[in-house]
C-alpha cells in the first residue's frame, strides 16, 4: 500500500488537502491524477485486490473511499472511518455495498450507470451470438487443427435472428440488449419488477411472468441486479423450464444463476448452451466444471471492459468522489435508501 500527501491543486474538483482518500485499485487515464488532487491518497498498488486487511488498516481517519466491486463494503469496515463522507464505486453495481449501513452513517455512496450501459449490452450481444453459433468450438476446432473439410453437418449452432429474446431484468442494460435483439430481428419479452413502457412501445417489448418468459424464449439474457430477491432468480427449476435448444447469458453477476445447477443443465442438453461474463465463484478456478463443457463460453467479468467505456467509469467515480469529499450531491448517487 502506498499513502502519499495531496498533490499540487490545480483547479480540479478540489477538495481539501487534509481529506483522507482510500483507492483500493489503480485507476486508468489521468483520474488517478485527479484523485492525487483531491486529498492525502492510500492507494493499493500490491498484485490483485486490495487485501482486507490492508483496507481495514488504510481505512482509518479516511474521508473518502474510493472502490471497486470486488471490495465488501460494510458496516464495520465503514465503523473505521467515523468521518468518511462517501463512498464511490467503480461499478454500476451496488450489491458489495451495504447500503443501508452508509445510510446510517450519512455516508454517501456513488455509482457509475449509464456511461457503461452500451458497451455492456455489445458484451450481452458478443455472448450470445458466441454461445448460441458455438464460436469458442469452432476456434478450438482450427486451432487443434480438426478442420479438413466443408461439413453440412459441422458444429450447428441455433439461429439468433428472427428468434425470441427473453430478458431478465429490463433496467437501462437489459433494454439496451432488448435494442440490440429488434435489431436482429427478434421478438422481445421480460421480466422486470416494473413495467417498462417506453420499453413495450418503442421497442414492442413485452412483459410476462419469469416462468412463461423462460418458458417460451429463444435465448434468455439475465441482466438485473444482484439483491436478495435475485439471488439464484435462475435456479434447477427455471432451468428446467428453457427449451433444450435456448441459450443462456449472464451479463448481471454470477450468484443470479445457480451455478451447480447450470453445470448440471449443460451437461445434460436440458438447454443449448450458456455464455458468461459473471461466475459464482468469481473468479472460475481453471479446474472448474463449468471450463469443461464445450456448450459454455466464459470471459472474465469483461462487459464494460473497453478503453472508452472503462475511462469514462473512472473519471465518473472520481466526479462522485469529489462531489462527496465536499459535501455536494454527487452527479450519480446511489439510491441508498
Ligand atoms: C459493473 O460496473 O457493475 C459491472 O459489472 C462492471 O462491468
Amino acid at each position: 500500500m502506498t499513502c502519499k500527501e495531496a498533490a499540487p491543486r490545480s483547479g480540479l474538483g478540489l477538495a481539501s488537502s487534509h481529506m483522507k482518500v482510500v483507492l483500493t485499485h489503480a485507476l486508468p487515464d489521468d483520474a488517478a491524477l485527479r484523485v492525487d488532487r483531491l486529498g492525502d491518497v492510500c492507494s493499493w498498488t500490491g498484485a490483485g485486490p486490495m487485501p482486507r486487511g490492508a483496507l481495514v488498516e488504510a481505512m482509518a481517519d479516511a474521508d473518502g473511499l474510493l472502490c471497486t466491486l470486488v471490495d465488501t463494503i460494510d458496516g464495520d469496515l465503514l465503523d473505521l472511518a467515523p468521518g468518511l463522507k462517501v463512498v464511490s464505486t467503480f461499478s454500476v453495481g451496488l450489491d458489495h455495498i451495504d447500503l443501508a449501513a452508509c445510510a446510517a452513517r450519512s455516508v454517501a455512496v456513488g455509482h457509475t450507470p449509464d456511461v457503461l450501459t452500451e458497451t455492456t449490452a455489445d458484451t450481452a450481444f458478443a455472448l450470445l451470438l458466441a454461445a448460441a453459433r458455438r464460436l469458442r468450438e469452432g476456434i478450438d476446432y482450427v486451432r487443434d487443427g480438426r478442420w479438413q473439410e466443408w461439413d453440412p453437418d459441422l458444429l450447428l449452432g441455433r439461429d439468433v435472428h428472427s428468434t425470441r429474446l427473453g430478458i431478465v431484468g429490463m433496467g437501462r442494460i437489459g433494454t439496451a440488449i432488448a435494442r440490440r435483439g429488434v435489431a436482429f430481428g427478434m421478438t422481445v419479452g421480460y421480466w422486470s419488477r416494473t413495467a417498462k413502457p417506453e420499453a413495450e412501445a418503442s421497442l414492442g417489448a413485452q412483459r410476462l411472468a419469469l416462468d412463461e418468459l423462460l418458458e417460451t424464449s429463444d435465448h434468455v439474457v439475465v441482466a438485473c441486479a444482484l439483491t436478495d430477491d435475485t439471488r439464484h432468480i435462475i435456479d434447477a427449476r427455471a432451468l428446467d423450464s428453457m427449451k433444450s435448444s435456448a441459450t443462456l447469458v449472464n451479463i448481471g453477476r454470477g450468484p443470479l444463476v445457480d451455478t451447480d445447477a447450470l453445470v448440471r443443465a449443460l451437461g445434460s442438453g436440458s438447454i443449448f448452451a450458456a455464455g458468461l461474463d459473471v461466475t459464482e465463484p468469481e473468479p472460475l478456478p481453471a479446474d472448474h466444471p463449468l471450463l469443461s463443457l464445450s456448450n459454455c463460453t466464459v470471459i472474465p467479468h469483461l462487459g464494460s471492459s473497453t478503453v472508452e467505456t472503462r475511462s469514462a467509469m473512472a473519471h465518473l467515480a472520481v466526479d462522485n468522489l469529489a462531489a462527496g469529499l465536499l459535501g455536494e450531491p454527487l452527479p450519480r448517487p446511489a439510491d441508498v435508501g
